[in-house]
């Protein structure tokens, strides 16, 4: 067994595992925090997307032990003060979701997309940064369209709207 200590969601916390444990299911086995999805066991779904010292991971292709020490944020740490944040606020509006299961990767994925472009995201740098997570339900559409108004809500200088 091995002990681990992060800090997630601003909380620090620790934790008993497996060497072998995953940090996906450490983030919702042990700390409860479920809008962590698992979709696949092959690293391509997306679902399990969090923040790891700002940057967004698969958090099934990283292990609990090799996040010690580090800064997580999962979906459940994205609102503030009663309000979403707002890329889930973008995704709401442009109904950028059907079932759900995606969505807080998804989420996840975009908040770093647009921290790291910095305003200067259009819809090809969207869908090509979109290519690591897997929506079975909404053709992607919206969800494209979500990112570029957050982005433009955001830094108020996105330069192309989705159609
Ligand atoms: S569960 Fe991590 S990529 Fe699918
Ligand atoms: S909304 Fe159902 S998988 Fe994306």
């Amino acid at each position: 067994m091995a002990k681990v200590k992060l800090t997630v969601n601003g909380r620090a916390v620790s934790g008993d595992c497996e060497e072998r444990t995953l940090l996906v299911h450490f983030i919702r086995e042990k700390l409860g925090l479920t809008g962590t999805h698992v979709g696949c066991d092959t690293s391509q779904c997306g679902a399990c997307v969090v923040h790891m010292d700002g940057q967004s991971v698969k958090s099934c292709t990283i292990l609990a032990v090799q996040a010690s020490g580090a800064a997580v944020t999962t979906i459940e740490g994205l609102a503030g003060n009663g309000e979403l944040h707002p890329v889930q606020a973008a995704f709401k509006e442009h109904h950028g979701l059907q079932c759900g299961f995606c969505t807080p990767g998804m989420v996840m994925t975009a908040v770093d997309m647009i921290n790291r472009h910095g305003g200067h995201l259009d819809e090809k740098t969207v869908r090509h940064e979109l290519e690591g997570n897997i929506c079975r339900c909404t053709g992607y559409h919206n969800i494209v369209k979500a990112v570029l108004s957050a982005n433009e809500q955001m830094h108020g200088s996105a330069k192309q709207a989705a159609e």
